[in-house]
């Protein structure tokens, strides 16, 4: 499905990460995988789980100049891409428990910030070294839709991020570059422990699944391959579930 294909991965912290299991897919699809990472520590996992002719880049998305010189270097050192995985969400912890209008306002911009503009900062400066057609995945939780407890101010940054994809998937489906999400069930990872009662959230996610069977980083990956292929073709703007129905029930 991308054979040939040249892929931008963002947010692999470790094996456990959402965008590890898209690497993954991406390369049994036959698609070439290029690593970001936020800094030196993710950069020295990286290094342990990686191959060695793995290629990666240093991109804080808190900092546009790192976005900017990331994309550079991509350019420089691999040429032009296919498409870009966005894994990437962050809020303080103080933030993810108790009552939403605890949250403060430098909190409230953090998680905006990090989850949400990052995707605008990132199709700013991928637009000019992704291909035509190109596509970008971000990934997104059902707490923009659904008051989940704890979640809070996470919630609100996803539904911003989902609200991005759409704008995105308009201003740059004039340069066939198209625009998605995937709103992923709860997985154990380490953006999830943030969250206050995490253990509860993933049981409770668990039982409401369709088969009592949580989705795996490989189940999202492999959405995630197909949404960057052309077999996608059709589909942009839009919030694609990837959770075994938790959204139904
Ligand atoms: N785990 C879940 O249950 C779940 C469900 C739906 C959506 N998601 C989303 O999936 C995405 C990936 O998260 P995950 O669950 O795999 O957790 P994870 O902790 O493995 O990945 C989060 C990544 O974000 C990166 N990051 C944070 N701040 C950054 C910064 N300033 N610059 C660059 N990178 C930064 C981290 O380095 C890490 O690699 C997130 O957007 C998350 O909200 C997760």
């Amino acid at each position: 499905m991308l054979k040939g294909q040249k892929i931008l991965v963002m947010g692999v912290a470790n094996k456990r990460s959402i965008a590890w299991g898209c690497a993954q897919a991406i390369i049994a699809a036959g698609g070439d995988v290029i690593y970001t990472y936020q800094n030196e520590r993710i950069k020295q996992k990286l290094l342990k789980i990686l191959p060695a002719e793995a290629t990666l880049v240093a991109c804080d998305v808190s900092d546009d100049q790192a976005i900017e010189t990331a994309f550079q270097t991509i350019k420089t050192e691999i040429g032009m891409i296919d498409g870009i995985v966005h894994a990437i969400a962050f809020a303080n912890r103080e933030e993810l428990e108790g009552v939403v209008y605890e949250t403060s306002r430098a909190g409230y911009l953090l998680a905006q910030e990090i989850s949400a503009y990052s995707l605008i900062a990132v199709a700013k400066y991928g637009r000019l070294i992704l291909k035509q057609p190109g596509s970008i995945v971000t990934l997104t939780y059902f707490g923009s839709e659904r008051a989940i407890p704890n979640y809070n101010v996470m919630g609100i940054a996803k539904a911003s991020l989902e609200a991005s994809v759409r704008y995105l998937a308009r201003d740059l489906g004039a340069e066939n570059i198209r625009v998605n999400a995937i709103s992923a069930g709860a997985i154990k990872t380490l953006a999830v422990t943030g969250v206050k009662d995490y253990r509860a959230l993933l049981d409770e996610s668990e039982r409401r699944t369709v088969d009592g069977q949580s989705v795996t980083i490989e189940e999202v990956g492999n959405t995630a391959s197909f949404l960057l292929s052309p077999l996608a073709s059709g589909i942009t703007g839009d919030v694609i579930y990837v959770d075994k129905g938790v959204h139904l029930i």
